[in-house]
C-alpha cells in the first residue's frame, strides 16, 4: 500500500500502522479507559442525515470561513498536536507547511517537537499556540511571552488534560518521552527499522516549548504522568480570566463540553471555545463532542467562536457540524496518520482529499458558501 492509494481516513490510518512501531501508532490510534467516547465522536454523526436542496446553480463553491478573526481558505484546521516528529522526521514542520497549502490554520502544542517560533516564521496562515497550563509559573509566562513575541495570532488553553487520562496502550507499550520501553515495545521498534533509521539519522528529539524550564534529559514520563505531574489542578476560572487579559487578544479554551462552562468563557472575555472531548483521550464516557454542539452553539453562539472537532473522518462530518453552527472544525487524527503515512506529501493529501470532499458535499447540498449550511439541512433520526 502507498500514499497514492490512500483514498480516506482509514487507508491513511493503516499506512501509518504499518509504518509506525507500535508504541508510537497506538499512542495516536488510542483513547481513554475502554475507549467509548472515541468510537462515539465518529458514531455521533450517524445519528443525523443531511438534506440536500438541488437546482441552486453551483457552479463555484467558497469554502472560506472566519473564525476567531482569522480568515480561512478551509473550514478545517490542524489542531494542536504533541511530538509530531516522533511521527514522521518532518513532524510540526511538514504539517504546518500542508495546512499553509490549503491556506488554513495550525496549531502548535506545548508538547511540539518543533519551535512555535520556528513554525511562525515557516507559515504567512494563522498559527494558533495550545497552551497547557503547568504549576510552573515561571514556564507559564515564559510562553505566554515567547507566543506574543513571535506573532501568534490565537491562543488556545487546553482545559480537559487537569490530570493524565487513563490511556491503557501506553500502559501497555510503556510509551514515554523520552523512550522507555517495555521489552514487547522494544522489538517493534526493531521490526519497523525505517522509523528507527529516519529516527536516528535527523535532529535529536527535543521539546522546544518547554526545555528551558523543564529537565528531560534525567528521566522518561508517560504522557498521563505529565499531565498529572507537571499541569496544575487548582487552575480555575479567575486563572484563566488573568491569563485571558494579559494576552489581550483571540483566546480560546479548548475542551469545553458544557453549556455553563461555555457560559464562564463568554464572561471572562474568551473570544472562542472549542468543543472537544480531546479526542476520547481522557474522559472516557464523556459524550461525543457532535452531541454537545447544538445546545452549545443555542447558548452563547451569538456572543462567541463555537468551534468544534471530535471524530471527524469526512467532508460530510464537517458539513453536518457547520450546519448546527460550529465555525470550524479541528482535525487530529485523521492528519497524524497521513503525517506517519507520508510526511508533508501525505498531510497535503489528507487535507487535499478533505478539501474535494467539501466541494463535492457542498455541491451535492446545494450550497454555494458556508453561510448557506443551517439545521435546517439536518434531521435527527
Ligand atoms: C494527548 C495530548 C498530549 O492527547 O494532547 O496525548
Amino acid at each position: 500500500m502507498r500514499l497514492k492509494h490512500c483514498h480516506n481516513f482509514h487507508d491513511f490510518r493503516l499506512l501509518a500502522k504499518k509504518r509506525l512501531p507500535s508504541p508510537i501508532f497506538n499512542y495516536i490510534d488510542g483513547g481513554a479507559d475502554d475507549e467509548t467516547t472515541y468510537r462515539r465522536n465518529t458514531g455521533a454523526f450517524e445519528q443525523c442525515d443531511l438534506i440536500p436542496n438541488v437546482l441552486t446553480g453551483v457552479k463555484d463553491i467558497d469554502l472560506s470561513v472566519t473564525v476567531m478573526g482569522q480568515k480561512l481558505d478551509l473550514p478545517v484546521y490542524c489542531s494542536p498536536t504533541a511530538l509530531q516528529r516522533l511521527f514522521h522526521h518532518t513532524g510540526e514542520r511538514a504539517t504546518a507547511a500542508a495546512a499553509e497549502k490549503y491556506g488554513t490554520m495550525f496549531g502548535v502544542s506545548s508538547l511540539g517537537t518543533v519551535s512555535m517560533e520556528e513554525i511562525a516564521k515557516q507559515i504567512s496562515t494563522p498559527q494558533v499556540y495550545q497552551f497547557y497550563y503547568h504549576k510552573d509559573r515561571g514556564l507559564n509566562s515564559a510562553m505566554m511571552q515567547r507566543a506574543k513575541e513571535s506573532g501568534i495570532e490565537v491562543m488556545m488553553l487546553t482545559v480537559d488534560s487537569i490530570t493524565g487520562g487513563n490511556r491503557e496502550r501506553d500502559l501497555r507499550t510503556g510509551f514515554s518521552i523520552p523512550f522507555r520501553l517495555t521489552l514487547e515495545g522494544l522489538l517493534q521498534f526493531a521490526i519497523k527499522p525505517m522509523w528507527g533509521i529516519n529516527y536516528l539519522t535527523h535532529e535529536r528529539f527535543r521539546l522546544p516549548q518547554l526545555e528551558e524550564h523543564v529537565d528531560m534529559d534525567g528521566s522518561s514520563t508517560s504522557i498521563g504522568d505529565y499531565f498529572t505531574n507537571m499541569l496544575d489542578p487548582s487552575m480555575h476560572w479567575d486563572d484563566v480570566e488573568q491569563m485571558v487579559k494579559e494576552w489581550d487578544g483571540q483566546f480560546c479554551l479548548k475542551g469545553i463540553m458544557s453549556v455553563e462552562d461555555a457560559k464562564h468563557a463568554v464572561d471572562i472575555g474568551c473570544t472562542g471555545i472549542i468543543i472537544s472531548n480531546h479526542g476520547g483521550r481522557q474522559l472516557d464516557g464523556s459524550r461525543s463532542s457532535f452531541d454537545q454542539l447544538a445546545e452549545i452553539v443555542d447558548a452563547v453562539g451569538d456572543k462567541i467562536d463555537v468551534v468544534f472537532d471530535g471524530g471527524i473522518q469526512r467532508g460530510t462530518h464537517v458539513l453536518k457540524a457547520l450546519s448546527l453552527g460550529a465555525k470550524a472544525v479541528g482535525i487530529g487524527r485523521m492528519y497524524l496518520y497521513a503525517l506517519a503515512a507520508a510526511g508533508q506529501p501525505g498531510v497535503e493529501r489528507a487535507l487535499g482529499l478533505m478539501k474535494d470532499e467539501l466541494i463535492r458535499d457542498m455541491k451535492l447540498m446545494g450550497c454555494k458558501n458556508i453561510g448557506q449550511l443551517s439545521p435546517k439541512n439536518l434531521r435527527f433520526r
